[in-house]
């Protein structure tokens, strides 16, 4: 996958081991400290990402990283392969040249060919919606989040159907908070 005329060539891959360092680097300078960095270590090392993605310029450089976390569910939703979007960082000097969108979108094609029905995600409402994300949705959703920022995409028609659903979180967004 590459960037639009006039932005830097990269590829969209998935992590490596060996990206582990850069990868804390560019959340941390995404997010300009280091929680956020912390977090995506800590689900790592649980067990808890299904789908870890980073996209290398072609100078080698990592300059933006995805990760998406396993959700557990209850209720109504119960069957439902639930995830969670959470965080996706671009470095600075890159921001708004397709990359986080680049990054969303592959890792949403991951999911949907790994058979996840529902994918959540807590951020700004005006970056969300363009992927598919949708508030009105998210509100059959019960979790520790609510309201606008909160919103949820169905990749499958279960995802959709099969809710109301109960939500909770992998560990390391608990110590998050
Ligand atoms: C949010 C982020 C991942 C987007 O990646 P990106 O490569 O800069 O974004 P893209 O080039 O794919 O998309 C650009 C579009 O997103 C919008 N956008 C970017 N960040 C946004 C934000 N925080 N709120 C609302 N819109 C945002 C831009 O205004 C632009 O809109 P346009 O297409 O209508 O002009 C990146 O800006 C970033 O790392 N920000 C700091 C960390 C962060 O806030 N992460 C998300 C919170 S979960």
């Amino acid at each position: 996958m590459t960037a639009a005329q006039n932005s830097p060539v990269f590829t969209v891959r998935p992590v490596t081991e060996a990206d582990e360092k850069e990868v804390a680097g560019v959340i941390t300078a995404a997010f300009n400290q280091p929680v956020e960095a912390k977090l995506v270590h800590n689900l790592r090392h649980c067990g808890a990402l299904l789908v870890e993605l980073v996209a290398q310029g072609d100078d080698g450089r990592i300059l933006g990283h995805v990760a998406f976390s396993r959700v557990t569910g209850a209720g109504a939703g119960h069957r439902l392969q639930i995830s969670c979007l959470a965080p996706v960082s671009v470095l600075p000097e890159v921001q708004k040249l397709g990359i986080g969108s680049a990054l969303i979108t592959a890792g949403l094609e991951e999911l949907r060919s790994q058979g996840e029905d529902l994918v959540l995600v807590l951020g700004p409402p005006a970056y969300y919606p363009r992927f598919g994300f949708d508030a009105g949705l998210a509100k059959q959703v019960q979790a520790p989040y609510a309201g606008a920022a909160f919103m949820a995409l169905a990749l499958t028609d279960a995802g959709r159907t099969q809710l109301p659903v109960e939500v909770s979180f992998a560990t390391p967004f608990q110590e998050f908070e």
